[in-house]
C-alpha cells in the first residue's frame, strides 16, 4: 500500500489524490473522485497519460525492451511453450497442468467445426471482400448459432467458451481464405495440433495435399505467441470497452477485429510487403527508397521501423530476426521480395539516420516477411494477428468482468461547440 499522494491546486484551493503503485514500480495518480471533488474533468486525447485499468496479464517496459505474460518473459515462452500454453496462461493465469491441458486440448478440438449453415455466408461474400471484415462479421453471426454462450453462460464457463472461441475463430479465418480463392474449405482434423491444423486448413487441396512441415509449423507457433497480448493497445481498449456494457463475448471480439483491421494498429505488416512491392516496381533502387524515407519533406517512412513503446529494442522483432534467417536458409530465399528486405535490413541498420533515432526494425518488419515466406497471402496477415491477439482480447475482457471496480465505460468531453442559439434558417 502506497501512502504518497499527489497535490492538485486550482485556484489556490488543494485537492490531495492518491498515488498508485504498481507490482513493476509503474507510479499513477488515482483520479477517480476528481470531478466529484473539483468539478474539473481530465483531457487527454488518445489517452497517452490515462490509465484504464489495473491488469495482471502484461508488463511491459518500453526502455528497457521487456515484455511478459503473467510475469514469464517472451523469450521464454517462445522456447519453451506451444501458442496453446501460452494462450492458457493468458486466460487463466498459469500454464495448465497435464490434466487442464488435456481438457483444454479437448475442448479445442471438438470445437474446432462451425456450424454448417454457417458455410453459407461466405459464399455471399463479395469475392474482393477484405478477409478482415469476413472474419468480424462471422464472430459477431455466431452469437446466433451458438446461443448457449450468451453473455451469462460465458462468465459461467470462460474455460470452456474461450477454447470454443480460440478453435471456432481459427476455422473461420482458414475457411475466409478458401472461399476468397474460390477453393473447397478444408476441415479440421482433430489429429493435428493447433498450427498445424490452421496450416492444413489454410493450405491442403484435393489436387495437392499439403505436407506439414516442422520448422513452419513451429516459427507460426511462436509468431502467435509473440503476438498473443500487448496490454492496453486500441483493439484491446475497444473490448474492454465494448465489454464494459456487457455486451455478448462474440459481439465484443468482433469489435476488437474491427480495431485490429485499421493500418495504424493491425496493418503494419501488410504496410512492410506493399512498401518492398514499391521498392520492387521502382527498380530494386533500396538507397534511393531509404534517402526517401530520410527526407523531411516526404512523407515516405521505412514500414516496419521504428516504435512508439519500445524505444531500445522491440523484444519481439528480436526474437522474430533469428527465426526469420533461420527459416529464409532452410527454405531458401527465392522470392524478390524477400530479398529486397534483407538488403534492407542491412543497410538501415549500418545508417546514421536510424542509428541516431533509435529506429530498429520492429516485430511487423518480420512478421510481414515470414508471413510471406510460409505461404500467407499478404491480406491474410491481419487475420493472423487476429487469431494471436484472441486469447489476449479474451484474458483482458474476463478481467474486465470480473473486477470489482467494473463501471461501463463512458468518458466525458470538454464541449466546445455552439452555446444555445435559436433556430436559424438561411
Ligand atoms: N522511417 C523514417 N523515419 C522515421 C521512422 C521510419 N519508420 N520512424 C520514425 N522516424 C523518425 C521521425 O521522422 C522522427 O525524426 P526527427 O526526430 O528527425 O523528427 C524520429 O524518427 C522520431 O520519430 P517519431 O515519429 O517521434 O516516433 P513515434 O514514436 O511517434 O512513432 C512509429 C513510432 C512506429 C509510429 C513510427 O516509427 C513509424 O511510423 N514507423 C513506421 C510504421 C510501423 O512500422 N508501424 C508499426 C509499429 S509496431 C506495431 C505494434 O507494436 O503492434
Amino acid at each position: 500500500m502506497n501512502n504518497d499522494y499527489a497535490e492538485l491546486t486550482i485556484n489556490g484551493k488543494s485537492y490531495a489524490f492518491p498515488i498508485v503503485e504498481g507490482t513493476e514500480g509503474e507510479k499513477a495518480i488515482d483520479i477517480s473522485d476528481l470531478r466529484k471533488k473539483t468539478g474539473y474533468i481530465t483531457l487527454d486525447p488518445g489517452f497517452v497519460n490515462t490509465g484504464s485499468c489495473k491488469s495482471e496479464i502484461t508488463f511491459i517496459d518500453g526502455e528497457k525492451g521487456i515484455l511478459r505474460y503473467r510475469g514469464i518473459p517472451i523469450e521464454d515462452l517462445v522456447e519453451e511453450c506451444s501458442f496453446v500454453e501460452t494462450a492458457f496462461l493468458l486466460l487463466h493465469g498459469k500454464l495448465p497442468d497435464q490434466e487442464e491441458y488435456k481438457r483444454f486440448s479437448d475442448i479445442l478440438n471438438e470445437s474446432s467445426l462451425l456450424h454448417e449453415n454457417m458455410h453459407l455466408f461466405f459464399d455471399r461474400f463479395p469475392q474482393s471482400s477484405h478477409p478482415m471484415h469476413i472474419l468480424s462479421t462471422m464472430i459477431n453471426a455466431l452469437s446466433t448459432f451458438y446461443r448457449h454462450v450468451d453473455s451469462e453462460s460465458v462468465e459461467g464457463d470462460i474455460f470452456k467458451s474461450s477454447a470454443f472461441l480460440i478453435s471456432v475463430f481459427r476455422t473461420i479465418a482458414a475457411f475466409s481464405y478458401k472461399k476468397s480463392i474460390g477453393e473447397p474449405i478444408v476441415y479440421p482434423r482433430h489429429d493435428l495440433p493447433f498450427c498445424a491444423n490452421f496450416l492444413n486448413m489454410m493450405f491442403d487441396s484435393p489436387v495437392k495435399p499439403y505436407v506439414i512441415r516442422d520448422q513452419i509449423v513451429s516459427v507460426l507457433n511462436k509468431l502467435l505467441i509473440i503476438h498473443a497480448d500487448h496490454e492496453q493497445n486500441c483493439s484491446t481498449t475497444a473490448v474492454r470497452v465494448i465489454g464494459s456494457a456487457q455486451v455478448n463475448l462474440y459481439a465484443t471480439i468482433s469489435a476488437g477485429v474491427n480495431a485490429l483491421s485499421g493500418p495504424l494498429h493491425g496493418g503494419a505488416n501488410q504496410a512492410v510487403i506493399d512498401m518492398l512491392m514499391q521498392i520492387k516496381n521502382g527498380g530494386k533502387d533500396i538507397s534511393k527508397f531509404i534517402d526517401k524515407a530520410k527526407d523531411k519533406d516526404d512523407s515516405c517512412k521505412l514500414m516496419g521501423f521504428g516504435h512508439r513503446v519500445y524505444k531500445s529494442f522491440d523484444p519481439r522483432a528480436k526474437i522474430l530476426k533469428e527465426e526469420c534467417h533461420k527459416l529464409l536458409n532452410i527454405i531458401g530465399v527465392n522470392d524478390d521480395l524477400l530479398e529486397i528486405a534483407l538488403k534492407l535490413e542491412e543497410i538501415a541498420l549500418k545508417d546514421d539516420y536510424f542509428i541516431s533515432r533509435n529506429l530498429y526494425p520492429n516485430v511487423d518488419f518480420y512478421s510481414g516477411i515470414i508471413y510471406k515466406a510460409i505461404g500467407i497471402p499478404v491480406n491474410m496477415f491481419t487475420v493472423m494477428f487476429a487469431i494471436a491477439r484472441l486469447p489476449g482480447w479474451i484474458a483482458h475482457w474476463k478481467e474486465m468482468v470480473d473486477s470489482e471496480d467494473r463501471k461501463i465505460a463512458r468518458p466525458r468531453q470538454i464541449y466546445v461547440g455552439y452555446t444555445k442559439r435559436p433556430i436559424l434558417r438561411d
